[in-house]
């Protein structure tokens, strides 16, 4: 790769964080496996969980639209979404989470700058928003369970994998009905629950290794509505092995089929250092590439969008971006460093 060049944020004058991600590294939008829709800045709430529209047309269009709730409400505990009463014994059913539940402390959540459910709404939250709008309309675009599986990722350590993916889950997680399943697939630095701060043993890494572990009693259920999360679990000299084999797939398809209302990200470990990732971005829908801005290089960019090249939506991620558009009320982002 020749160009090293770091971001070029001059000029540039975004919509959104996927946006400036496109300005700033000027990539071809139209080129395969890039997609850098434009994401509006008004976007009007999703009013309804991720639900996709019956495929029969003579479905009744029950379920009013139920605005969302114009703050950071917390909604009523996500049922199952009722089975309707079908004849058919084909649509497989959700698993339940069912590990051990965990408190989050939300000073905990404040002194590692996360999103607090809780608190007033932030610049903060506002930027994932828009992200999870984003990623949510493509979700819901998708005809399987692949679309609803995210996968964050990034060239190099340090980036903010591991700070978006868990900031997007707690945002994701306050959208009605929606089920969030953090993955933490990083096994050799794993770092999802101590952002957290909950305590964990096994996890993805035992449920790929042994088959006769159901991975959802691994799901630690949490007290952030609709937040879940499935620890790295045991390291072994075997995990690129396991993550590679057929049995990734199933423990996929086992914690997402029969589930319109469940997301699942993926926080994983650099893609440039390892290859989780990219066997990863085989199993998902869509994958969020993050980037630092004046850090990741252009070159480090291409690299990993290669490597992530199984998955067809990629879409860009600018982290950290000190400057502060005008007009833009989000200049509170990202000011780590400063
Ligand atoms: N936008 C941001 N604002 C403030 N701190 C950030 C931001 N992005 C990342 N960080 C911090 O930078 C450090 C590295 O981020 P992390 O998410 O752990 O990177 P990665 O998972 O890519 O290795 C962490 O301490 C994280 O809290
Ligand atoms: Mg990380």
């Amino acid at each position: 790769m020749t160009d090293n060049s770091k971001i070029n944020r001059d000029g540039a004058r975004p919509a959104s964080l996927f946006e400036r991600a496109d300005a700033a590294f000027g990539l071809d939008p139209r080129r395969e496996g890039l997609k850098l829709p434009p994401v509006p800045i008004d976007v009007p709430p999703v009013p309804q969980a991720l639900r996709r529209p019956a495929p029969q047309p003579q479905a009744a269009p029950q379920a009013a639209p139920q605005p969302a709730a114009p703050s950071f409400a917390k909604a009523p505990a996500p049922q199952p979404v009722a089975e309707p009463a079908k004849p058919a014994a084909e649509a497989p059913r959700a698993v339940a989470f069912a590990g051990p539940f965990a408190r989050i402390d939300r000073e905990h959540l404040r002194d590692g700058g996360l999103i607090v459910p809780e608190d007033p709404v932030t610049g903060l939250l506002e930027e994932f928003r828009i992200v999870k709008r984003e990623l949510l309309a493509d979700a819901r675009a998708g005809a399987s369970a692949l679309a609803r599986r995210i996968l964050v990722c990034s060239p190099h350590p340090g980036e903010g994998k591991t700070y978006c993916a868990t900031n997007l889950a707690i945002a994701l997680a306050a959208e009605r009905g929606l089920e969030v399943l953090l993955v933490d697939a990083d096994v050799v630095k794993p770092s999802v629950t101590q952002r957290f701060g909950i305590e964990a043993e096994q996890g993805l890494m035992d449920a790929l290794a042994d088959p006769s572990i159901a991975p959802e009693n691994l799901v630690i259920r949490t007290d952030i509505e609709g937040l879940f999360v499935l620890p790295a679990g045991t390291a072994t000299s075997r995990d690129a092995e396991y993550l590679a084999s057929a049995r990734t797939g199933a423990v996929l398809d086992r914690l997402t089929v029969g589930a319109p209302d469940r997301i699942v990200i993926f926080d994983t470990p650099p893609a440039l250092a390892a290859s989780p990732a990219a066997e990863l971005a085989q199993h998902v829908g869509q994958a969020l590439l993050v980037v630092r801005a004046d850090e990741t290089s252009r070159a480090a960019l291409e690299d990993a969008q290669q490597l992530l090249s199984a998955c067809a939506d990629i879409k860009l991620l600018l982290n950290a971006a000190r400057y502060s558009p005008s007009g833009r009320r989000f200049g509170t982002y990202g000011t780590k460093g400063r």
